[in-house]
């Protein structure tokens, strides 16, 4: 913690709101978004209801705003229903937005197709008479997982449309991850790619399918509808596959929209917890959306002439939030790109925002720092090499960003006209609740700034009791939020135990360290639990714990981060085998066929990226891991602390030597 502590005391720059954008925003300025924090406080139900009434399209009217009585299974317009597909689609078909372009999609190898609303809205429809057609109904669950595509956004809406229950596995997950997720959800349904193109790649899909199929459990899933991508040769099983093309070959192209009550479950998304699987975000209908609505009005200030890009995968809660729902419920135009930022080279992003005129533009800070390293190798690559003035706004999330890398993105990309907006958020939150506004709040580089209207944010110690300006505490939201997260799909305990822990007052405990300063703006400075962020992506140590001792040769294993320049943090291993100790070329081809285990157990993105071998690992005497000490050796350090705990200290200068 200390180093981002260190960052804070002496960063003191503050950038004011350029007027340009002050002008003509949708907050217009500090007074503004005071009166809008001022409503909510005075009487969150008034302020929730008026925007839940002027934002979304309802079927049937809410009577009631909050219900708290089984708190904290907090219930939003419970009386409410409506559809959230009809608020992305339907609510522009009268409007001029119905013909502007809703996605612009651009693929790995670079060629463009357009779709506008009215054709996206007949497409949706297409697909969910094909899904009605083979029997599935609201409330059954369904597994997507498909490429960054077109067809991955009308899938997620085909499903909305028919209240059928979407859980979205990322691509990059592995069969295991893809099992474990079609078993815990329930799924009678799987949608999915023959392959998909990443770097010039093509990575099998569907044989993944098939492969978590062959896992067991799965016995519920009905259909596998197939969306084909490149082509590619797959296994085909007659009677449950199905391609989408032919399924939605001859569709009418209206269907109607379901009308479900505002708490119907729209989507169960897996994140990593500190412990055991990951669990099951369930979001409901109309919170999240009014949330993920107004937090792309406000955080991005939408506006009809804009060309949005969010770069996230919709496997994350960002693709779901800033792709899928809010950008098509605020009508605007977005990119969608099914590539990887350094392919064909490290210019693609600059590029096409040059070629698109992108002017609001959501990326990761890990893209940035690996954008920023290339580009200092490779003029040819560098920002300055592009026409970026059609940006006016360029935004950063999933881990903080910290304020080398904040200026170059101001400076570089944002030519220093345009506010950099580092927006604080989690999967269990629906959309962003700490992050400036771009025509209201001052920034300071490496600070996630403020809370948005209707949060209330604190740092507090472990008895919920604020802590004062400049002291470090635990990152707590004090009051619901209609886009939160409502329970842990199947687990109620674990959703109490995880997020609103007794001692902490009702108060909704994010897992996060954080200190605000003297003005009030938040600086958070990571997880608190044993949960990593390796480029933006939550990943448990347990996680990773659990399917290395799953191979054979392992006896014992223990994770930690170590913080990278590049992807915030890396994992670093600690294996205890069950043979002696390898040696020379003999660890490093252990050590690879470990890594190569985890990424078939979980996905690429959980491979260690350095594992040391020990004889054991460093244990108090009561068999507690010191992961403490584990930390330190892990990024190389000389270990200064106290060990006389320690069972066995000698082990640390073994495990200090890499494979
Ligand atoms: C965790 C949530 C938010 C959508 C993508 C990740 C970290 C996220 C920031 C930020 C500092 C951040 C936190 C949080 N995080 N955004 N702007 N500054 N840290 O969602 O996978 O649920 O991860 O990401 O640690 O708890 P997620």
């Amino acid at each position: 913690m200390s180093s981002a502590v260190e960052s804070v005391l002496v960063e003191k720059r503050v950038f004011q709101p350029f007027k340009a954008l002050v002008e003509q925003a949708n907050i217009s300025g500090m007074d503004a978004y005071r009166a809008l924090c001022d409503e909510a406080e005075k009487s969150p139900d008034e302020f929730w209801s008026r925007l839940a009434r002027e934002n979304l399209l309802w079927d049937k009217p809410f009577s009631t705003v909050l219900d708290e009585s089984d708190a904290p299974f907090y219930k939003w317009f419970s009386d409410g229903e409506l559809n959230v597909s009809a608020n992305c689609l339907d609510k522009h078909l009268d409007t001029p937005t119905a013909d502007k372009t809703a996605i612009i999609f651009e693929s790995d190898d670079g060629k463009v197709t357009k779709i506008t609303y009215r054709e996206l809205h007949a497409r949706v429809c297409e697909f969910a008479n094909g899904i009605k057609s083979l029997g599935y109904k609201a409330g059954e669950r369904a597994i997507i997982y498909l490429p960054m595509s077109i067809e991955a956004v009308v899938a997620m809406q085909a499903c909305a449309r028919l209240g059928i229950v979407h859980s979205v596995v990322f691509g990059g997950f592995s069969a295991r991850s893809l099992n474990d997720r079609i078993v815990d959800v329930g799924a009678t349904l799987v949608i999915t790619a023959d392959e998909q193109l990443r770097g010039g790649r093509a990575i099998p899909l569907k044989p993944a399918v098939d492969e978590a199929f062959g896992m067991g459990g799965c016995d519920a899933i009905r259909h596998v509808i197939v969306y084909r991508r490149t082509g590619g040769t797959i296994d085909w099983t007659e009677g449950r596959d199905l391609w989408m093309h032919d399924l939605c070959q001859g569709q009418p192209t209206t269907c109607e929209a379901v009308p479900v009550n505002a708490e119907h479950p729209l989507f169960i998304l897996y994140t990593s917890g500190s412990t055991g699987k990951p669990k099951g975000v369930q979001h409901a209908s109309a919170g999240f959306l009014l949330w993920a609505l107004l937090t792309t009005k406000w955080t991005f200030d939408a506006k009809d002439t804009d060309v949005y890009w969010c770069t996230a995968d919709v496997g994350w809660v960002t693709g779901h939030t800033y792709i899928t729902y809010g950008p098509l419920a605020a009508g605007l135009t977005q990119i969608v790109f099914e590539g990887v930022p350094t392919y064909p080279d490290a210019g693609r992003f600059w590029e096409m925002i040059q070629r698109h005129k992108v002017t609001v533009f959501y990326t990761a800070p890990t893209a940035i720092r690996s954008l920023t390293k290339a580009a200092e190798t490779n003029a040819d690559v560098h920002p300055r090499r592009y026409d970026l003035s059609s940006l006016r706004i360029i935004g950063s999330v999933g881990e903080p960003i910290n304020p080398e890398a904040w200026m170059w993105y101001y400076t570089n990309v944002g030519g220093e006209r345009c506010p950099v907006l580092d927006t604080w958020w989690q999967t269990e939150t629906g959309g962003h609740m700490i992050a400036p506004l771009p025509g209201a709040t001052p920034l300071k580089p490496g600070s996630c700034t403020l809370p948005l209207p209707g949060i209330v944010a604190g740092v507090v110690d472990e008895a919920g009791k604020d802590v004062e300006p400049g002291k470090g505490g635990f990152l707590a939201i004090k009051r619901p939020w209609p886009g939160m997260i409502r329970t842990v799909w199947g687990d109620p305990e674990r959703f109490k135990s995880s997020y609103f822990p007794p001692e902490l007052k009702g108060y909704y405990l994010a897992g996060d360290s954080a200190q605000r300063d003297t003005d009030g703006y938040f600086w958070i400075m990571g997880r608190v639990d044993d949960v990593l962020n390796v480029s933006g992506h939550r990943l448990g140590t347990m996680e990773v714990e659990s399917a290395l001792v799953s191979h054979p040769l392992v006896a014992e294993a223990a994770v930690v981060g170590r913080p990278d320049s590049t992807t915030g943090e890396a994992v670093v291993a600690f294996v205890v085998l069950k043979r002696d100790l390898p040696q020379g070329e003999e660890a490093v081809e252990i050590a690879k066929q470990l890594r190569d285990w985890v990424a078939h157990e979980i996905g690429p993105i959980a491979k260690p990226r350095d594992i040391r071998f020990g004889e054991n690992l460093p244990k108090t005497r009561s068999g507690k891991i010191m992961r403490r000490l584990l930390r330190v050796v892990a990024k190389g350090e000389e270990v200064t602390q106290d060990v006389s705990t320690l069972e066995n200290p000698a082990i640390l200068n073994q495990l200090s030597q890499s494979v």
